[in-house]
């Protein structure tokens, strides 16, 4: 008997690059990953944007491009199954829209979204440019240039907070395919109640957080047996 909507429990699941590694997109740490081949101080801080926009909107119209590219894999699809039974949200530091693609309908992008572009005079601005790249000269309805609507290395994670409310009532959690290097991103996992189930999926179990179990593999071979299990 499916619990009434209301009263389905909660699901949280936190994913990075490692997530959509199996639809071919680089992870940031993994040798041969995006920091191996850029440098972040020339493609991801503001500075970067202030010194050289055209290096900085080359960088993230390449990954735009490949993002739009890919196709969501068996992770993303499980993950968005499991809201035939649960309240799932999916808090992702990744910045493509395969989650979404894959049917999840509660995502909360912590890094900012490739899909979209906003002003640099009204960072309230944002306009959903899909796959197209974004070149000097192209302005907001304000006259400013466009940038990525991407949170760069020393910006504010302007939804933390909300992330960090989702946890408070979360009966499972889920951190999948992230280094956990990152603040305040990687933080969260201290939210997760006590008495959550709570699973760590990942290629490697080195930095599988206190208190989670660990699976050891591919986000794209682990997470459709475990939410069979969920979906029991
Ligand atoms: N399945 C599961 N996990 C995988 C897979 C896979 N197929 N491939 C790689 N991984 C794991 C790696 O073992 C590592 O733990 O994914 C993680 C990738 O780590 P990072 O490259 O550091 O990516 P992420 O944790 O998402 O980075 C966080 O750092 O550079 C910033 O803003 C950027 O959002 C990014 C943040």
């Amino acid at each position: 008997m499916p619990n009434p909507p209301n009263h389905r429990p909660k699901i949280v699941v936190l994913s990075g690059a490692g997530m959509s590694a199996p639809s071919g997109l680089a992870t940031f740490r993994d040798s041969g990953g995006l920091w191996a081949n850029h440098r972040i101080e020339e493609v991801a801080t503001p500075e970067a944007w202030e010194r050289n926009p055209q290096l900085v909107l080359d960088f993230y119209n390449q990954r735009r491009a490949q993002a739009c590219a890919a196709e969501p894999n068996a992770g993303h699809r499980a993950l968005a199954e499991l809201e035939r039974r649960y309240d799932v949200v999916v808090i992702t530091q990744n910045v493509d829209d395969l989650h979404e693609r894959a049917g999840s309908t509660r995502v909360i992008h912590l890094h900012g979204e490739l899909t979209k572009a906003r002003s640099t005079a009204d960072e309230s601005l944002v306009y959903d440019i899909g796959a197209k790249p974004i070149h000097l000269g192209d302005r907001c309805a304000l006259g400013s240039q466009l940038r990525p609507h991407i949170v760069w290395f020393g910006e504010a994670v302007p939804l933390i907070e909300v992330a960090t409310e989702e946890f408070r009532d979360a009966a499972k959690v889920l951190v999948v395919g992230t280094s956990l290097q990152v603040y305040p991103a990687a933080g969260l996992v201290e939210y997760a109640p006590a008495e959550a189930e709570k699973v760590h999926a990942d290629l490697y179990t080195e930095h599988c957080p206190f208190g989670f179990r660990a699976l050891t593999g591919s986000a794209d071979q682990l997470l459709p047996p475990l939410v069979q299990r969920w979906l029991g």
